[in-house]
């Protein structure tokens, strides 16, 4: 990856930890996020836009906001409350919407912003592929437009919703399954990585105590997460989401190994399951570049040095 600004899309279910991801993206210099759009999946789809408008407005992210589509393209929804609460987004006050929603849908808007681009786009997805399907399905063509996807999704060896699938691959297995053979260069963050990705309550504190609205609102996100993973056993809060970030930034700090990665559409008991060729057989040809472990101090560092980012930004709570 060189050196030069990143045009992003940010394509989410706002939730605690898209927003640390979506903090972070927008703490950095290497990117310009071009646009944020909203999916099904943590909660309903005016929930999640709802939160997507008021992060932006927290963040400052100067970017059209798209609403997706309510539901997978074959599946129904469901949500997960007992993670992120009633509102997708429990926790902190958060400002109320500073933006207009766009009148684009997100599929929509991600293409409109792919064909305005001079640079290939990277689009970090950090819930259910719904809306990246669909884009592809409708836009073929522009498919040489996209840099890569960096996804926050799946897992090699388990999963946390069934014991088969991940929670944003299971809410659309179909979407994913278009997603995983489209042939565009893939990073994947699945739990293999995500839940090594943990942040632990003194780093809460040092969040914290940077001092800024924004490094508050995060540490009080990282608190209502963390009260959720302590009840299941979990040291720290899993910043699956971030992941897909962090990697565009340092992927130094992951361990990456190359996979051939199938999305189970079908299974009894594994829909949803991403189902890898972990041998070393000649001939198969890997589609997803997956991340299987980080370097966690590191990694918490980063996500404090963003909080610093915001320094002297302040908006109406
Ligand atoms: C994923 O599920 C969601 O609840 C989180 O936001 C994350 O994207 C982890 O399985
Ligand atoms: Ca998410």
């Amino acid at each position: 990856m060189d050196k030069k600004k990143i045009p992003l899309i940010l394509d989410g279910d706002p939730g605690h930890d898209d927003a640390i991801a979506w903090m972070l993206a927008k703490a950095s210099q290497r990117f310009e996020i071009k646009a944020v759009t909203s999916v099904s999946g943590n909660q309903t789809i005016e929930k999640t836009t709802y939160n997507a408008l008021r992060i932006c407005t927290l963040l400052g992210i100067d970017a059209p906001v798209a609403m997706g589509l309510p539901h997978g393209l074959l599946s129904e929804p469901f949500d997960a409350p007992s993670v992120h609460g009633q509102s997708g987004l429990d926790g902190p006050r958060l400002p109320m919407p500073a933006m207009e929603l766009s009148p684009l849908r997100a599929p929509q808007l991600m293409a409109k912003v792919i064909c305005d681009s001079e640079e290939k786009v990277t689009i970090v997805s950090t819930g259910a592929l719904t809306n990246v399907a669909a884009l592809l399905t409708a836009h073929p063509e522009l498919k040489e437009n996209i840099e890569r996807i960096s996804l926050m999704g799946g897992g090699l060896t388990h999963g946390n919703w069934t014991p088969a699938a991940e929670f944003n691959i299971l809410v659309d297995p179909e979407a994913a399954d278009i997603v995983f053979r489209s042939g565009i260069e893939l990073y994947m963050a699945g739990l293999d990585v995500t839940e090594k990705a943990l942040l632990y309550p003194e780093d809460f504190q040092r969040i914290r105590a940077v001092g800024n609205q924004v490094a508050e609102v995060t540490a009080d996100w990282l608190d209502f997460f963390y009260r959720f993973h302590r009840t299941l056993g979990y040291s720290g809060a899993p910043l699956h989401d971030p992941c897909a970030v962090a990697v565009l930034l340092h992927p130094e700090m992951f361990t990456i190994k190359d996979y051939h990665v199938e999305i189970e559409t079908a299974g009894e008991y594994s829909r949803g399951a991403t189902v890898a060729d972990m041998r070393d057989f000649d001939g198969v040809i890997p589609n997803a570049h997956c991340l299987m472990d980080v370097d966690r101090d590191s990694f918490a560092e980063l996500i404090v040095e963003a909080a610093k980012a915001y320094e002297g930004r302040t908006v109406e709570i």
